[in-house]
């Protein structure tokens, strides 16, 4: 599986980067715009934070075909490898499917239904991002749209891949690997829990307490 950060910030990538094994880094117009720093210079040192075969992410501003193509090309052309996000839109799929003729992966971003996602698949996204926490919060069942999505695409579509994402806790990230899908984008924050939790750190307190009061040292 392929395990990705949702985030442009360089410095907390390079930190999780040392620990984590990452495929790469997820971002959103929103997530760029967060960072305040620029599109085109942030996305190279996300990749250089990672490493080299790191797979890096990018949308798509415009809201037609055309705007969408031109985008992608430029987009492309800052980062070795870099997928870009198209929104699936009924433009963005007519975007994909241009995208796809002329060889710049996509993966097809803003999707809230199997529906939707099974569209982008066909019209040539390598990636499909359903948003679960959002789904969620609508009052939908964000892992059941995975699931029915991850079975789709392996029926009907296997050269792409869902890369869930939206994800506000690790159990959400976990149901959607359970119901087979093959990557995920975790912000940092759902990232940490995944790994550290109060229990986990009064577990360690604790043994070090113990090896402190019986042996008067903290190491071996
Ligand atoms: C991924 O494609 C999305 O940009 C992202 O994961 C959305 O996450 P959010 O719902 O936490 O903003």
């Amino acid at each position: 599986m392929e395990l990705y950060l949702d985030t442009a910030n360089v410095a907390e990538v390079e930190r999780l980067a040392r620990i984590f094994p990452l495929a790469g880094v997820t971002t959103n117009p929103s997530i760029i715009a967060a960072s305040a720093e620029s599109v085109w210079d942030v996305l190279p040192r996300l990749q250089k934070a990672v490493g080299p075969e790191a797979i890096i992410f990018a949308q798509t501003m415009s809201r037609d075909a055309k705007g969408m193509v031109e985008e992608a090309r430029r987009l492309s052309k800052v980062v070795p490898g870099l997928v870009v996000k198209i929104p699936v839109t009924p433009e963005g799929l007519a975007a994909i499917k241009a995208l796809k003729k002329e060889g710049i992966i996509t993966l097809g971003t803003a999707v809230y239904s199997a529906a939707q996602g099974l569209l982008a698949a066909l019209a040539g996204a390598s990636y499909v991002a359903p948003y679960v926490n959002r789904v969620d919060a609508q009052g939908g069942n964000g892992i059941q749209m995975v699931q029915e999505l991850q079975t789709l695409l392996e029926r009907h579509v296997p050269g792409s891949m869902v890369l869930a994402a939206s994800f506000k806790t690790p159990r959400q990230a976990l149901d959607c690997l359970l119901a087979g899908c093959e990557a995920i984008t975790l912000p940092v924050d759902v990232a940490q829990q995944m790994l550290m939790s109060p229990a986990v750190a009064s577990a360690i307190d604790k043994f070090e307490q113990d090896w402190q009061n019986a042996f008067g040292t903290l190491h071996l």
